[in-house]
């Protein structure tokens, strides 16, 4: 390795703000936090809501559950505590979206609301907004996309949230999504909506 000869040199940090990102994307940097049942639609939802987003050429992404299990989180199951860490993680992620000036959506079942809530508080005021894909465990059975609720029923996979571990409904979301009985380009729809309302999409 090359040696360091100088000494009493400083490292100049060329600190490019938060607001510098948002100025130059002309908009706000946001975490739409999607909360709910396996199959409820968060993922698709969040990405239709990506689509749409790009579309309108803002700076968006998506961070999706089983995407972000295979790479950053793959050292994590399924337990209490290890969903805790993976949401801590996608938190911190989530936060770094914003520093940049991203609408970042995160699909994750995220199943404890003290997690949610510790997300959070590590975020300016406004910069989370807990949207809950709302479906009851019977309809996202009868979807069952990746037939895990059947592995769950047969006991094949342990703690499945929403069978044989828990998930505690968000107390005051800022969005809650009717997924029982409304389509998927409705309800990105109202995502979409809402950010414009609230003055997301510009600074
Ligand atoms: S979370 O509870 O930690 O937020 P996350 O959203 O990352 O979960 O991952 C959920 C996805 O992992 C589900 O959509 C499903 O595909 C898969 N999965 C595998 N085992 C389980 C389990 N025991 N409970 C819930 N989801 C599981």
């Amino acid at each position: 390795m090359t040696e360091q000869k100088a000494t009493n040199v400083t490292w100049h940090e060329h600190h490019v703000s938060k607001q510098d990102h948002w100025q130059l994307n002309g908009h706000k940097g946001v975490v739409l936090w999607f909360t709910g049942l396996s199959g409820s639609g968060k993922s698709t939802v969040a990405n239709t809501v990506d689509h749409q987003l790009h579309a309108l050429k803002k700076h968006s992404y998506v961070l999706d559950g089983d995407n972000v299990r295979m790479g950053l989180n793959k050292n994590l199951g399924f337990s209490a505590d290890d969903r805790t860490e993976n949401i801590r993680r996608i938190g911190e992620v989530a936060k770094l979206f914003v520093d940049a000036g991203t609408v970042v959506s995160t699909a994750f079942i995220s199943p404890y609301r003290a997690d949610r809530d510790k997300v959070r508080e590590i975020l300016q005021p406004g910069e989370f907004v807990e949207i809950y894909v709302k479906a009851t465990v019977e309809t996202c059975e009868g979807r069952d996309p990746k037939g895990l609720y059947k592995k769950a029923r047969a006991g094949e996979i342990k703690e499945f949230t929403g069978i044989s571990a828990p998930y505690e409904e968000p107390n005051s979301p800022e969005l809650t999504l009717d997924s029982d009985s409304k389509d998927i380009d409705t309800l990105a729809g109202e995502v979409i909506e809402f950010l414009k309302s609230k003055g997301y999409l510009s600074l």
